[in-house]
């Protein structure tokens, strides 16, 4: 590549041949910059100079720029506008260095939503992280209140244009006590969940949603025991004997004896679900959102979501 010279010109002179040019006169491109006719003078003979050129002609009373200003004049424009770009560049990098990214994410998201988060901070310190953690209608809400940019869910609404990155999967297992009978079989019949005791998320819960079309599906009747607020509410109140429950996979230690629960192998479950990375299309995303969701293509939550996630977007939607 050739070695640029840096022009000997600068952008003042440049500013005030574009206007003369524009204007065709040294007393309106003087009214225009606030400046005198001897200054707008004096710099266009510093570029004619400077350039080696005639830059303007005595035309009547007035002057008549030359074909070679025309040129400049043209080159100045595009220099002003490559200018401007790199402002506006400039202006978002400062952003991204000192950004604000909202995010919010359906209550199961808790269990793994810190390590993406934290990945993304890594590459991005100066970003602050405001994370609301809900259950799916109040994240729904938050969405289309503009209270955040992005969301984690497993059943965005069909009534919100929404841009959608499929991420892992989410498997709903149903779980009872740790040691309940089921647990040893190899595969117990739907028709056995009929009458057993249930427990439920909230009204609003995406897994509740997930769950009720699931029975709803198959004409399954058991019977609702309780409703509890929170995931790991559920936990407990199965550990402890309340009934069973359909809770995400990811929301149970890896042995969840350990949570003392267990899975059981009910047919049809666990029922198969995936979690999606959303925003509104009809909005422009901030510069530290639109970085969160390359980092996110890019960094793939986990394997799967690699090799079976890709081309899936809207496959989950609601019930
Ligand atoms: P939720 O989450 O039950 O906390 O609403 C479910 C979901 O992934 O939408």
């Amino acid at each position: 590549m050739n070695k640029i010279r840096p022009p000997r010109v600068t952008f003042h002179q440049l500013r005030t041949l574009e206007a003369v040019v524009r204007l065709g006169s040294i007393t309106r491109a003087a009214g225009e910059l606030h400046l005198t006719q001897p200054t707008v003078s004096a710099q266009i003979h510093e570029l004619q100079s400077a350039l080696d050129t005639a830059l303007v002609e005595p035309a009547g009373r007035g002057i008549r720029p030359t074909e070679a200003a025309r040129l400049l004049q043209e080159t100045a424009l595009d220099m002003f506008a490559r200018w401007q770009r790199f402002e506006e560049d400039l202006q978002a990098l400062h952003g991204l260095e000192r950004g604000l990214l909202r995010i919010a994410g359906v209550t199961t998201t808790e269990y793994f939503i810190a390590r993406w988060l934290r990945r993304y901070t890594d590459s991005h310190p100066g970003i602050e992280i405001e994370l609301a953690v809900d259950n799916r209608d109040a994240v729904v809400r938050r969405l289309r209140q503009d209270e955040t940019e992005l969301a984690v869910m497993m059943m965005p609404p069909d009534n919100l244009p929404l841009q959608r990155v499929p991420l892992m999967r989410n498997p709903l297992v149903l779980i009872g006590p740790a040691g309940h009978p089921w647990a040893g079989a190899r595969r117990v019949p739907r028709k056995s969940l009929d009458g057993q005791p249930m427990l439920m998320r909230e009204a609003g819960s995406g897994t509740r949603l997930a769950t009720e079309a699931y029975l709803r599906t198959h004409g399954l009747t058991p019977a609702l025991r309780a409703t509890l607020g929170s995931n790991e509410a559920i936990k407990h109140a199965v550990a402890a004997g309340l009934g069973l429950a359909v809770l995400s996979r990811h929301a149970l230690a890896e042995d969840p004896a350990q949570d003392g629960v267990a899975v059981l192998p009910v047919a049809g479950f666990p029922i198969e679900r995936r979690w999606l990375l959303v925003w509104r299309s009809d909005r422009r995303l901030s510069l530290a959102a639109r970085r969160f969701v390359e980092h996110v293509q890019d960094h793939p939550p986990d394997a799967d979501a690699a090799s079976a996630g890709k081309g899936r977007a809207g496959d989950d939607r609601a019930g």
